[in-house]
C-alpha cells in the first residue's frame, strides 16, 4: 500500500494511472462501516483510494474535534488488510490556507436537520469533498447512507457543480444489536451503550409500522419519540430521497431520520424505505 500525504503528489499519481479508481473519504478511527465502504470500491474498481482527514472545517466551536478518536497506526493497517492502494494522509497545511474559497450548502437542504442543529457544517463538509475529490478524481466515490443528508448534499453539488465522479450509497452496518456503527460510539459508556439501542429501535419500530401500511407521517414520528425517551431527541423527520419533508411514506422514495443525544454523545441513524 502506497502512503501519499501531499495532494499534489496524489494528483499526479491519478493523473498517470488509466484504470478506474474508486475512493473512499474519511475521518479515521475506521469500524466495519468504513470497511464496508471500501470492500465495495475494491469489486467495483480497479485501484482504491482512502483518504483519511480529520477535516476541521466541518466542526463548530466547542464541538469534538479535539477528542475525535485518533488510530492512525490501526487505520493504516486496517486499509492494508483491505487492500487498499493508496492511502492519502493529507497534512492540514496543504488541504487549507489562510484566504480559502468555500462551497456553500444549499439555503434549505443545508440548514435543515443535521445542518439546523450544526449550522454551516455542511459547508465545511462539502468544501472538504470537492477538494478532496478534484484531487483524486475518482471514477466513483463511495458514502454511507448513514449520514444521509450528507450523502444527499454531496450527490447535489456534484451534479450542480457538473463534476463527472459517480457517487455510490453504502447501506449502513449495525453492530450485532442494531446500534449503527460510528466512530463517535467510542464515547458511549457501557450505559449510554444501552440507551443508544432506542435509536435503532425506533427506526425499527416505524420500518414496522410501514410494513403494516400505516403510512402517515406524524403518527409514525409520534410513536417513535415514544420509543426514544427519554432520549433528548434533536429530530426525528421523515423526508423524501430530495431531503423534502413529507407527510406520507412513499416506499421506495423515503428516509426517516433520527438525531439524539446519549450523554453528550450525538447520535444519528436512519432507514430508507
Ligand atoms: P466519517 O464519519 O469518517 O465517515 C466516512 C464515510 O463512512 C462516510 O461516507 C460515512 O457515511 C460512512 N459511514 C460511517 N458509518 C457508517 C456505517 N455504520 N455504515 C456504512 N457507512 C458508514 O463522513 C465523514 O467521515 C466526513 O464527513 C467526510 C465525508 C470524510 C468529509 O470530511
Amino acid at each position: 500500500m502506497k502512503i501519499i500525504t501531499h495532494a499534489l503528489e496524489l494528483k499526479e499519481f491519478t493523473k498517470n494511472i488509466n484504470k478506474t479508481v474508486g475512493f473512499v473519504p474519511t475521518m479515521g478511527a475506521l469500524h466495519e462501516g468504513h470497511i464496508s465502504l471500501i470492500k465495495r470500491a475494491k469489486k467495483e474498481n480497479e485501484i482504491v483510494i482512502v483518504s483519511i482527514f480529520l477535516n476541521p472545517t466541518q466542526f463548530l466551536k466547542g464541538e469534538d474535534l479535539d477528542k475525535y478518536p485518533k488510530k492512525d497506526e490501526a487505520d493504516k493497517k486496517i486499509c492494508e488488510l483491505a487492500n487498499v492502494d493508496v492511502l492519502f494522509f493529507p497534512h492540514a497545511k496543504d488541504m487549507y490556507s489562510d484566504d480559502e474559497a468555500t462551497v456553500l450548502a444549499p439555503k434549505v437542504r443545508g440548514y435543515i436537520l443535521e445542518g439546523a442543529t450544526r449550522p454551516a457544517h455542511f459547508n465545511g463538509v462539502l468544501t472538504v469533498v470537492m477538494k478532496l475529490l478534484n484531487i483524486v478524481s475518482p471514477t466513483n466515490a463511495y458514502f454511507g447512507k448513514k449520514d444521509a443528508q450528507q450523502l444527499a448534499l454531496i450527490s447535489l453539488i456534484v451534479k450542480q457543480f457538473f463534476m463527472s465522479v459517480t457517487i455510490v450509497a453504502v447501506d449502513t452496518m449495525r453492530e450485532k444489536d442494531g446500534l449503527a456503527m460510528s466512530s463517535r460510539n467510542v464515547y458511549l459508556s457501557q450505559e449510554e451503550r444501552k440507551e443508544a439501542l432506542k435509536i435503532s429501535a425506533s427506526l425499527y419500530l416505524a420500518g414496522k409500522m410501514v410494513s403494516k401500511n400505516i403510512l402517515d407521517a406524524q403518527e409514525i414520528i409520534k410513536n417513535m419519540r415514544a420509543t426514544l425517551a427519554p432520549l433528548e431527541i434533536s429530530y426525528v423527520e421523515i423526508v423524501n430521497r430530495d431531503f423534502e419533508k413529507v407527510w406520507h411514506v412513499e416506499i421506495g422514495n423515503t428516509i426517516i431520520l433520527v438525531e439524539a443525544k446519549v450523554g453528550t454523545t450525538r447520535l444519528l441513524d436512519n432507514i430508507w424505505l
